[in-house]
């Protein structure tokens, strides 16, 4: 059993922050997004691991590296453009060969991991195992339609009309007969070749697609607030553990995680929430379901329901901060210049909610 991850794509939907990084590297709960995928394959039992990677590819390589620190063997697969899930598996062809293989986007995040996924798909004759998830806004996902055996009769990518609540989550199974799907399907309306079309070609030729139904959240992290929830999930599972300084004047209250060199000064911690490594956060609170990565400073600060990336300065901020998400190396301050006025240099598509 082999691994392949799809880390290409564009992320438009969570600029600006993919306009300088890779959406799979930006972390919830202090862990890039990417690294849990990664770890949830090993997890399972999977050594080899392909990445396919797009134009983020040098930085999903320095981030990553050939995967000793996991114990796995990655390999990375070029994608000249995003023209797929299905063109991603077809350009994977010589790292897969014939071997069965999960495919999961770096990208999203499932509850509990894919071990019991694997070994399900591994002890059965099935073609094709897909992972579904009962949602509330169907038309956004590739929906399955199943029979009354339960058995899957039709797939439909973004459908208007959707004609299930089970959405495809971005963990797919596939044995060797894949490659005649992927070269049997044509682009879509949009140029892509459809992952749900090529399971469509699988059912229609007489395949078995296995539809297994997670119970667990799963999140795909594809904007900010989708981040914003996989962060507080993940949080809430965590363990807390201080292995930073925290002086005598500093409360931390619940599940809280203050990782090494971390230092709390003067300053209240209502978890869940996680400090990264060699962040200061001085006179300040941060409330529930919060994320401060490493090297940033919150001085004289509130912030809560919010991911803030490495090297950020928040500094004297009148208001509380909430449900953001903050890029790496971000300065908010307040300013003494005079007259009083907001002063900003943002980069494109960004958003901000003032008083
Ligand atoms: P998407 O979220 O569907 O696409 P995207 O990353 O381009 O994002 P947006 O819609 O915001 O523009 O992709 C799911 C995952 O698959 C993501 O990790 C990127 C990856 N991917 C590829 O590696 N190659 C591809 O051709 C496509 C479409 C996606």
């Amino acid at each position: 059993m082999k691994g392949l991850v799809l880390s290409g794509g564009k992320g438009t939907r969570l600029r600006p922050i993919t306009y300088t990084s890779a959406k799979q590297l930006v972390p919830v709960a202090n862990k890039p997004v990417l690294f849990r995928v990664i770890e949830s394959i090993r997890d399972a039992g999977v050594e080899e691991i392909g990445i396919v990677i797009g134009d983020t590819g040098d930085e999903i390589r320095n981030a990553v590296g050939d995967g000793h620190r996991w114990g796995v063997r990655i390999e990375y697969i070029p994608q000249d453009e995003p023209l797929g899930l299905a063109h991603a598996v077809k350009i994977a062809r010589p790292f897969l060969g014939d071997d069965r293989f999960v495919m999961f986007l770096g990208d999203n995040c499932l509850q509990g991991g894919i071990s019991n996924l694997i070994e399900h798909f591994q002890n059965s004759q099935y073609d094709a195992q897909v992972v579904l998830k009962r949602v509330i806004n169907p038309q956004q996902y590739g929906v399955a339609e199943l029979d009354q055996d339960g058995r899957i009769m039709r797939l439909t990518e973004k459908p208007r009309q959707p004609r299930s609540d089970l959405a495809l989550v971005g963990i797919y199974m596939f044995d060797n007969s894949i490659w005649e799907a992927v070269d049997s399907i044509q682009p879509s309306w949009r140029g892509e070749l459809e992952i749900t079309e090529a399971l469509q070609w699988l059912i229609e030729h007489g395949r078995q697609v296995y539809p297994f139904v997670h119970d667990g959240w799963w999140i795909d992290t594809g904007k900010k607030d989708d981040m914003l929830e996989a962060n507080r999930l993940v949080l809430e599972e965590m363990t807390p553990v201080v292995e930073g300084y925290v002086d005598r004047d500093s409360h931390l209250i619940g599940k809280v995680i203050i990782e090494k060199g971390a230092e709390i000064i003067n300053s209240t911690i209502r978890g869940p929430a996680i400090i990264g490594e060699n962040t200061r956060i001085v006179n300040a609170y941060i409330g529930p379901f919060t994320s401060i990565y490493h090297h940033c400073t919150i001085d004289s600060s509130e912030i809560e329901h919010s991911i803030v990336l490495e090297h950020c300065t928040i500094r004297d901020l009148p208001h509380r901060l909430e449900d953001s998400l903050i890029g790496r190396h971000n300065e908010i301050t307040r300013s003494p210049l005079k007259p009083k006025a907001y002063r900003l240099m943002l980069g494109d598509h960004s958003t901000v909610g003032v008083l």
